[in-house]
């Protein structure tokens, strides 16, 4: 039964044919894209959250999460390429492992997409916050309007993240309307985030704070802090990974390249290593100037990113300071060694670009609702389409409501590790579903080709898993705790309405788009 209800990849690709893109781009625009999706709350945000993990060890944390991105993307280029279609890691999963790890890996995506979405709110929040109003308009926000309740492991004095809130819906609002980000704006937007992240290495690296001592000890919390903790090199990679997540989508563009075999891992790999060196770059700018040491526990261990504890510590005013504390770490960073005026503006470079983030991020959701819904497991409604927008706004509000509230009353910290586990959980699936398709289909015609699969395939199952597994214990939790209730909507629902059960292939391809319905006899499973 597991293995059960397996899509037929041929009804997938009569459809992928029929909308038979024009190719049109290259590693160049795929780079661009990718950075674009890229660069977001990871580097901007989580950079103090890293560092309090690992100490300068954060700069091997990115090393380590950028690793295991390169050769998941390596995957993803092989299946996006041969399963063009929407849908991403479920559908590739329903063509190869049949109906019911698909739901796990769509139902693992919402944390993936929606939870990220409300991590780079809270994000853009601290920033709109700190930049926009504090600097800028003198306004300082309430601190009950400004981050979630500290039972929650938010401030203290905090009740909702009105920002964030807004921002996420707002977003929503976009999206619901039929927005969608052209090439164009997000070059620009690219342009602008680089250039940010160039000042900041530039004069961090170059200015007269520089102190290699800032370095020593360069691992305080160890490589390996243990399973569960989430602290060491490790751990902070497990937290930083999310500053490389949204290079997904970029494979979803392979139909559209050309030269596919060649310009789909420059594209790929590409922004990843761009995106990696700056990352670097960028921790080594911020900890060699204002350091980067973490607020250790009595125990000699760090205490845990976006805890109780920590915001307690950080309301001392003997850490009002430092790096680890900071809500908008790299902005901080640049007014601590005197740069108020570039810190200032780097935080409007990302006021600016976040946004696009959030909406990469909330569009991706938003497909994946609407083509299991399409698939008959969830509530066929929710997939309607607006009569004047042409989008799937009843889905899209559902995912906004959802994405608010997260944002509204959680840490970016504790969003940021939940949503990394989904991502890993379906970047995992997705390496596996490769090395499936590699032996059921090995004939199969593959526009991109994943080099030393066999090698590749396993370094990226093993990387996800060992990634998850230095989460922290809450955040590993809940992915369990949510596929719990996955299988309650799975079987109470799901099971008994799915159209491939029913015996009807469906293939989605985009909202407005045309869709394949081919009856089979005798049903999927049977
Ligand atoms: N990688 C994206 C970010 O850091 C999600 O905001």
């Amino acid at each position: 039964m597991i293995l059960g209800r397996v899509k037929p990849l041929e009804a997938i690709l009569a459809t992928a044919e029929k909308k038979s893109l024009h190719r049109s781009l290259g590693a160049i625009q795929l780079m661009l894209f990718g950075i674009g999706c890229i660069i977001g709350t990871g580097i901007f945000v989580l950079t103090a959250a890293g560092a309090q993990k690992a100490g300068p060890g954060l700069m091997l944390a990115f090393v380590i999460a950028g690793l295991v991105c390169v050769v998941a993307a390596l995957c993803y280029a092989e299946i996006a390429s041969m399963i063009p279609v929407a849908g991403s890691a479920y559908t590739y999963s329903y063509a190869t492992m049949g109906e019911f790890l698909a739901w796990t890996v769509g139902w693992a995506l919402i944390l993936e997409y929606a939870i990220a979405g409300a991590a780079v709110s809270v994000g853009w929040s601290g920033y709109f916050a700190g930049t926009i109003l504090n600097e800028f308009m003198g306004v300082q926000l309430p601190t009950w309007l400004a981050g979630g309740p500290l039972a929650l492991g938010g401030i203290e004095g905090g009740f909702i993240n009105l920002p964030a809130a807004i921002i996420a819906l707002l977003i929503t609002w976009l999206l619901m309307i039929g927005t969608s980000e052209s090439a164009k704006v997000n070059a620009v937007l690219v342009a602008i985030k680089v250039t940010a992240l160039t000042a900041f290495i530039g004069l961090t690296l170059t200015s007269a704070y520089f102190d290699p001592d800032k370095f020593n000890p360069f691992l305080p919390a160890g490589v390996f802090g243990g399973f569960g903790t989430g602290v060491g090199a490790v751990g902070a990679a497990a937290t930083i990974f999310f500053a490389y997540v949204g290079f997904d989508a970029v494979s979803t563009a392979a139909e559209e390249t050309k030269n596919p075999q060649r310009n789909v891992p420059i594209g790929l790999v590409g922004s990843l290593l761009f995106c990696t060196v700056f990352y670097i770059l960028v921790a080594a700018g911020a900890i060699g100037t204002i350091g980067g040491q973490p607020i250790m526990g009595p125990n000699g261990i760090p205490f845990p990113a976006g805890s109780e504890e920590l915001a307690l510590q950080c309301a001392m005013p003997e850490h009002a300071a430092a790096l680890v504390c900071s809500d908008e770490a790299l902005a901080h960073v640049l007014r601590q060694i005197g740069f108020s005026g570039i810190g200032n503006m780097l935080g409007i470079a990302a006021f600016l670009a976040l946004p696009s983030v959030i909406l990469v991020l909330l569009f991706a959701q938003t497909r994946i609702f609407f083509v299991m819904s399409r698939d008959g497991l969830l509530p066929e409604g929710l997939s309607a389409v607006h009569p004047k927008w042409k989008t799937p706004y009843k889905v899209t509000l559902m995912t906004g409501l959802l994405v608010a509230i997260g944002a509204a009353f959680f840490p970016v910290g504790q969003l940021a590790d939940i949503a990394n586990a989904g991502t890993l959980y379906a970047f995992l699936m997705v390496a596996v579903a490769v090395m499936l398709l590699r032996k059921q289909r090995p004939n199969f015609k593959r526009d991109f080709k994943t080099p030393a699969i066999w090698l590749i395939g396993p370094a990226t199952v093993f990387g996800c898993a060992f990634l998850f597994l230095n989460l922290p214990s809450a955040a590993m939790l809940v992915l369990p705790i949510w596929s719990l209730i996955g299988f309650v909507v799975y079987f109470g629902y799901s099971r008994r309405n799915s159209h491939l059960g029913k015996g009807i292939v469906e293939v989605v391809d985009d909202v407005a788009g045309e869709e394949t319905m081919i009856p089979i006899h005798p049903p999927a499973d049977e």
